[in-house]
């Protein structure tokens, strides 16, 4: 394992920003991992992953630890489930068309989601009416402090809402190195209810959709709404749908009948955080290379050579207009990085 000094993050951020790391160490195996922990004179230590959840606003001072740790395998199975274990450097999305090949269901509501398997937990990826956390066995990360392999169970990460103890309590403290899944085999329990994947099928006449189709109709839908990283510099959703109490909705529903929302609890309510920014009239406006997608006002974009301060100031001018609109405060979920 080499340390490399003074090194473009460019293409391993899906923003697409410059950044230069000045260590950088790419991670093949939990025993580099380890070896590499234990190395003196680094303070700095920043785990690098899939680059699709972060916002790099400086050059890192930093030794960057790049997981890049691949392998599927099945750890069990019966007739009707499969436990797969899949490490940490695998990329999401081919291990989703992976386990649609092998007929495992549960995932295909989450296709072309960026990033890499290790960091799904993190942030409890969802879309579509499906979280990580419905498939989700159990995962395993190095310990920092202890640079020990322990395991966490289900209930132990605390899944959220985007949220879980890796962003909380375990914040810093591991590195997951393997996630394992729990799929179904045939017949899959396909969950289809989330409107646009209902429209999308019975558009193109599909009756009795297999995982295969939900999986396509989901890609179809990404595509119009959701810029590819490859072709627009993005981190997917920049903020988190903002949840207010029952006495601030009464106010706001009242204020905004047009307004959609969910309902997630007695005394809850979800507000779509695009739908305030479309409000705001940030749609699809640019300010030089940092903008906000013309389909999806949640995603913010670099034209090509915005800084990750020109996306840090759009995304507060962003968060100041809803604020004094609404009176709604509306939080990011990417991780700033600086
Ligand atoms: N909306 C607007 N204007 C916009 C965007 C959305 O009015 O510019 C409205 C839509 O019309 C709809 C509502 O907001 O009524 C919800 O929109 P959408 O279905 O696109 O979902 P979202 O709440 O904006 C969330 C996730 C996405 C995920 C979709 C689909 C978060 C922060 N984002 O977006 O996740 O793909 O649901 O399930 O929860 C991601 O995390 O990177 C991501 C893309």
């Amino acid at each position: 394992m080499k340390i490399q000094q003074n090194i473009s993050l460019k293409t391993y951020n899906t923003f697409g920003i410059e950044a230069i790391a000045s260590h950088f160490a790419e991670i093949t195996t939990i025993k580099d991992l380890q070896e590499i922990l234990e190395k003196e004179g680094y303070p700095n230590i920043f785990v690098l992953s899939g680059g699709s959840n972060i916002l790099i606003t400086n050059n890192l001072n930093a030794l960057v630890v790049y997981i890049n740790i691949k392998g599927i395998t099945i750890l069990s199975e019966d007739e009707n489930s499969v436990v797969l274990k899949v490490m940490a450097g695998e990329n999401w999305h081919e291990f989703v068309m992976w386990s649609i090949s092998h007929d495992y269901g549960g995932l295909e509501n989450l296709s072309l989601i960026p990033g890499n398997v290790g960091t799904s937990p993190i942030q409890n990826i969802g879309a579509y009416g499906v979280e990580l956390k419905d498939y989700f066995d159990s995962c395993e990360a190095i310990e920092i402090a202890t640079r020990q392999l322990v395991k966490f169970s289900k209930s132990e990460c605390q899944f959220g809402y985007r949220d879980s103890i890796f962003k909380n309590d375990g914040k810093g403290k591991y590195i997951i190195t393997s996630v394992n899944f729990k799929l179904t085999k045939s017949p899959h329990k396909l969950n289809t209810s989330y409107g646009a994947i209902e429209s999308e099928l019975r558009e193109k006449g599909i009756g009795n959709p297999t995982i295969k189709d939900v999986s396509n109709a989901v890609m179809a839908i990404r595509r119009r709404k959701l810029p590819d990283p490859d072709e627009l510099g993005n981190s997917g959703s920049f903020f988190k749908n903002p949840v207010i109490t029952e006495t601030k909705f009464l106010t706001f529903i009242k204020d905004n009948p047009e307004a959609p929302f969910y309902r997630i609890s007695k005394t809850s309510y979800k507000i779509p955080a695009g739908w305030l920014i479309e409000e705001c009239g940030f749609k699809a406006k640019r300010f030089g290379d940092a903008g906000v997608h013309k389909n999806q006002a949640l995603v913010l974009v670099n034209y090509g050579t915005a800084s990750g301060q020109d996306i840090l100031q759009l995304s507060n001018k962003i968060r100041e207009a809803v604020l004094k609109r609404f009176g709604i405060k509306i939080t990011p979920e990417v991780n700033i990085v600086s």
